[in-house]
C-alpha cells in the first residue's frame, strides 16, 4: 500500500502518555487510553499451571494461524497444526514451533490429544468448520467473521455450540483496539449512559481483489465482513441492533461489474443506518472504494459522555481502569492495534476458568448477521429490514 495511506490510529499513536485528570465544566475530558500497548506494563498473573492443548488451521494469505501467538502462551501446547496446501502447513509448523501435522481440519480434528482449535480458514469455511470442531468435543476460537453472508449458517452454528456446552470465540480485533477496550469499561462504569448514536468504520481501499483461498473475497458484499465496525457498538455496550436500512456504492472496480462476481455484488462500498435495543442510532460502514484509505476507527456517544479514539469527554467524575489486561511475558501483542495476543489469552483463560469468553457465540453473532442484513437491504436500496435475535 502506498504512503499515501491514512493511518490515524499510527498518528495517534505518537501522541504520547496518557493525560489524566483535565477537567472541562461539569465534567472530564481525559485522554484516557494510552495509544500505546498499556497491556504490556503490567504484570500477568497465570490462572492455572494448565497447559491447553491447541490444534491450529490455515496459513494463507494473513499467516493467521501464526498470527496470534498461540505459540508463545505458556498455558498453551501447540499439538498440532493443519493447512490443506503442504508449503502452508510447513510453514505454519514452523511458525508455531510445532512438529505434527494433518492434511485437512477434517482430518486434525480426530486427534484426542487437541482440545481446542484455532480456525483460521477462509471466511465462507468459518462456520463449518467451527461446527466440525465443535462436534468432536473441542473448544473453538475461529478468525472473524462468524458465518459470511448466511443467516442459515449462523442458526446452524448457534445451535451446534448451544449442543456441545464448548466454548466458542470470535477473535474480533476490534474488541481488543485500546479505544473500543477502553470505552467498554466507562461504557460499564455509566460513564456514557445510553448510547444515542454510534459510528464504526472499516475502510479497506483495494481496487484489486485480494488473493485469497478460491477467491473468497473477489467481489464479495462489504459488509458481510462487519465485525470491525459493529464491534463499536456491540463490542462496547453488549446491546443490539434491531433494524438496518443500507445505502451501496459502485466504484467501478472490474470485480465489482455485473457478473464479474460468485455474490451477483455490485457494490464495493456500504453504510448502514441501525437502529439499536436501546433506542439509538449507529451508522456502521465497510467501504472499499475511498482513495487508498485503510483503517479501522469508531467512536460512540452518550448521554453522559461520548468518546472518540483516545479521549473521553463527559459527565463522569471518575473512570474505571481503562488499560488493557496485561500479556504473558515474552508473548506479542500481535497485530491489528496490539490486539491479537490478548484474544488468545482471553480464549485460552475462558477455557482454564471455565467461563463465557468475552467474543462468545451470542456476541460473534449480533456482530456478524446485522451485516448480511444491511448488504440485503442495499440490494433493496435501503428498504428497512428487521435483525434476527440471538439473545
Ligand atoms: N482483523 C482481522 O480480524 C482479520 C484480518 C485478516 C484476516 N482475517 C480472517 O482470517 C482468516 C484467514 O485469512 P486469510 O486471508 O489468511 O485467508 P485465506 O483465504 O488466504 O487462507 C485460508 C487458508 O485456509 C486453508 N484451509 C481451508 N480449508 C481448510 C481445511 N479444511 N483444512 C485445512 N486448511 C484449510 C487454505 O488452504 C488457506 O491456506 C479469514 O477468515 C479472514 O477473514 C481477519
Amino acid at each position: 500500500m502506498s504512503e499515501n495511506i491514512i493511518h490515524r490510529r499510527d498518528f495517534l499513536g505518537r501522541l504520547g502518555k496518557v493525560s489524566l485528570g483535565t477537567l472541562a465544566a461539569g465534567g472530564l475530558s481525559v485522554q484516557v487510553v494510552n495509544a500505546q500497548d498499556q497491556h504490556n506494563q503490567g504484570t500477568w498473573k497465570p490462572v492455572s499451571e494448565r497447559k491447553v492443548r491447541v490444534g491450529i488451521v490455515g496459513y494463507g494469505v494473513c499467516r493467521f494461524g501464526a498470527a496470534f501467538g498461540f505459540q508463545g502462551h505458556p498455558n498453551v501446547e501447540v499439538v498440532a497444526v493443519s493447512d490443506l496446501i503442504p508449503d502452508r502447513r510447513q510453514g505454519l509448523m514452523k511458525a508455531c514451533r510445532c512438529d505434527k501435522s494433518y492434511e485437512s481440519l477434517e482430518v486434525l480434528v480426530k486427534d484426542p490429544k487437541i482440545e481446542a482449535v484455532f480456525v483460521a480458514t477462509d471466511a465462507p469455511s468459518h462456520a463449518r468448520h467451527c461446527i466440525e470442531v465443535l462436534k468432536h468435543g473441542k473448544h473453538v476460537m475461529t478468525a472473524v467473521p462468524a458465518v459470511l453472508g448466511s443467516v442459515e449458517d449462523a442458526d446452524r452454528l448457534l445451535e451446534a455450540v448451544q449442543k456441545s456446552g464448548l466454548k466458542y470465540m470470535m477473535a474480533e480485533t476490534s474488541c481488543f483496539r485500546a479505544d473500543c477496550y477502553g470505552m467498554r469499561q466507562i461504557y460499564n462504569a455509566g460513564g456514557f449512559g445510553r448510547i444515542i448514536y454510534s459510528e464504526g468504520e472499516y475502510y479497506h481501499y483495494h481496487s484489486k481483489p485480494i488473493g485469497s483461498f478460491k477467491g473468497w473475497r473477489v467481489g464479495m458484499p462489504p459488509l458481510w465482513y462487519p465485525t470491525h465496525s459493529t464491534a463499536y457498538y456491540v463490542g462496547v455496550t453488549g446491546k443490539r441492533f434491531t433494524s438496518v436500512s443500507c445505502v451501496g456504492f459502485n466504484a467501478g472496480f472490474p470485480a465489482y461489474q455485473p457478473g464479474a462476481n460468485k455474490y451477483s455484488n455490485p457494490f464495493t462500498d456500504e453504510v448502514a443506518l441501525f437502529k439499536t435495543s436501546e433506542g439509538g442510532s449507529s451508522r456502521m460502514l465497510m467501504c472499499k472504494g475511498i482513495h487508498k484509505l485503510v483503517v479501522e476507527r469508531g467512536r460512540v456517544f452518550g448521554e453522559r459522555g461520548w468518546m472518540d479514539g483516545m479521549e473521553y469527554h463527559g459527565a463522569a467524575k471518575e473512570l474505571p481502569d481503562t488499560s488493557r489486561p496485561p500479556l504473558p511475558p515474552g508473548m506479542p501483542a500481535g497485530g491489528h492495534g496490539g490486539s491479537h495476543g490478548l484474544l488468545s489469552n482471553e480464549f485460552i483463560t475462558s477455557i482454564l476458568e471455565d467461563r463465557q469468553p468475552l467474543v462468545n457465540i451470542y456476541e460473534a453473532l449480533a456482530m456478524t448477521v446485522p451485516g448480511i442484513i444491511a448488504h440485503q437491504s442495499a440490494l433493496k436500496d435501503g428498504e428497512t429490514l428487521n435483525i434476527p435475535q440471538y439473545g
